[in-house]
């Protein structure tokens, strides 16, 4: 079954791209720096408001997280019978949100620090800026474990829908 759209798939690894080369790579606040900044920031301001045109697993209002999902989602990699045909589970619900309003706290920061003349090196800025890459690599990390951890508790192909859009569903013997 397919699960995610091409642009998602496109998105995501472009996303991780261009957090790989800011974080790791790149001369932190060069030209080429901002650019691939500015190009994430770009790319989730497209995605925000594919969020409420796109396909129904890559909507908002479907994967909004709640207290009462998050449970019953637990639940079911219990039971190990997490539902096969859902795109977002309402935890990966949660980090979708937080990581993208952090890559927006990333460019709004990065943008005040440079162009704006009365902030211009602003420390506090920076210090946001560089606290805010570090939270979104640690949500990385343990995004990259959970979806690990969920593939196997769940039984559920989370990898290749992310690189191909389609789910093989596995059937409970
Ligand atoms: C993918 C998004 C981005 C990531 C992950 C990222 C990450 C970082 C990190 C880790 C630093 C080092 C901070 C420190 O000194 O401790 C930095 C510095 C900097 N970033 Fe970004 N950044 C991003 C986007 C942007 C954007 C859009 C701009 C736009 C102007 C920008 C401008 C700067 C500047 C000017 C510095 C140098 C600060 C200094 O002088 O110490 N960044 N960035
Ligand atoms: C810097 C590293 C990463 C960042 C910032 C990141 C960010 C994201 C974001 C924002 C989404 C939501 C996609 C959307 O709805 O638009 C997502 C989903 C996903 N990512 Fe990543 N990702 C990273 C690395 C990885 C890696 C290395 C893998 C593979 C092991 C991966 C696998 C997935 C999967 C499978 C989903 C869908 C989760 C689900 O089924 O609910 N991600 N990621």
């Amino acid at each position: 079954m397919i699960i995610w759209d091409k642009f998602i798939r496109t998105f995501h690894w472009l996303l991780v791209l261009c957090f790989c080369l800011n974080y790791f790579f790149l001369e932190h606040g060069n030209n080429v720096h901002q650019i691939v900044g500015y190009t994430a920031a770009v790319l989730v301001l497209v995605r925000i408001v594919w969020g409420f045109i796109g396909p129904s697993n890559a909507r908002f209002k479907n994967f909004i997280p709640s207290f009462s999902g998050i449970k019953s989602h637990f639940h079911e990699l219990k039971k190990r019978e997490v539902k096969q045909e859902q795109g977002h589970n309402p935890l990966g619900g949660l980090m979708v949100f937080s990581i993208l309003a952090l890559f927006l706290i990333q460019a709004v920061t990065g943008f005040l620090r440079e162009e704006v003349d009365a902030l211009y090196g602003d420390s506090f800025l920076t210090s946001l800026h560089s606290l805010s890459a570090n939270i979104i690599f640690a949500l990385a990390v343990i995004h990259i474990i959970a979806v690990f951890i969920t593939a196997y508790f769940g039984k559920i192909e989370l990898i290749r829908p992310m690189l191909t859009g389609k789910r093989r569903v596995k059937r409970n013997e």
